[in-house]
């Protein structure tokens, strides 16, 4: 999978380079391309942004800039990702669907967002989707594109080492995972679920299924099916 990035602030990618996403790009499955916005500006100011029409505060993001940088970075198949509050909500559905994809082109926007014209632009001609991390303001689209990075392309094949880690995770069976203990069996008075140290898989996986319900009923019950 390609990914590339336009944006104001390069050096935020820079932590793409540590841990898995690092080494599935060093090992040929990944590849990332980050690109300065303002390499598409052509006055000496490298303006991006101008005052919105209507009024308003803040700024906008000035459509000929955007223009040029997507025409330069999008590919044919690609589906251009554009971050924003008002963009349908990211899930693990979502980043199942797109770690099928060839190309994802990420444009993140920042001040009051970017002029309509460029989504409708991109509309027309392609696949385009604006995503929301989440009933929350963030000051532009970087963070909201690095989770979406982080997300998609562990499910890209190869990218995780051992790809039954994948499986029981939460929100993959549309729960909440169950917790998780490791060695030793009595920690500071806490003692681990006898029924983990008894090698009932049986009884095991139905103790797990069980807290998953428990957990997602207590904390999430909009997942559960019947939330209406
Ligand atoms: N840009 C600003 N806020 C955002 C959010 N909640 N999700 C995605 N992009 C954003």
């Amino acid at each position: 999978m390609r990914v590339d990035i336009v944006t104001i602030f390069p050096g935020f990618f820079d932590v793409l380079d540590v841990s898995l996403i690092g080494k599935a790009r060093d090992r040929g499955i990944l590849s990332m391309h980050v690109h300065d916005l303002r390499e598409w500006t052509h006055d000496r100011h490298r303006t991006v942004d101008d005052t919105p029409y209507g009024g308003g505060a803040g700024m906008v993001m000035k459509p000929e800039p955007w223009g040029e940088a997507l025409d330069a970075v999008l590919g044919e198949d690609a589906v251009l990702i554009v971050p924003s509050p008002a963009g349908e909500r990211f899930t693990q559905a979502m980043a199942r669907e797109l770690a099928g994809e060839s190309q994802l082109v990420f444009a993140c926007g920042r001040y009051e967002g970017i002029d309509q014209r460029v989504v409708d632009h991109y509309s027309a001609r392609g696949r385009v989707r604006l995503v929301s991390l989440g009933d929350y303001v963030l000051n532009g689209g970087e963070v909201a594109a690095m989770a979406v990075i982080e997300a998609v392309s562990r499910l890209v094949p190869g990218v995780v080492g051992n790809p039954d880690s994948l499986v029981e995770e939460s929100h993959e069976d549309g729960l909440l995972e169950y917790p998780s203990y490791t060695k030793p069996a009595v920690w500071r008075g806490h003692e681990v679920p006898p029924v983990l140290l008894s090698g009932n898989h049986g009884a095991i996986a139905a103790w797990r299924r069980e807290q998953s319900l428990e957990r997602t009923r207590t904390t999430r019950p909009d997942l559960l099916p019947d939330a209406g």
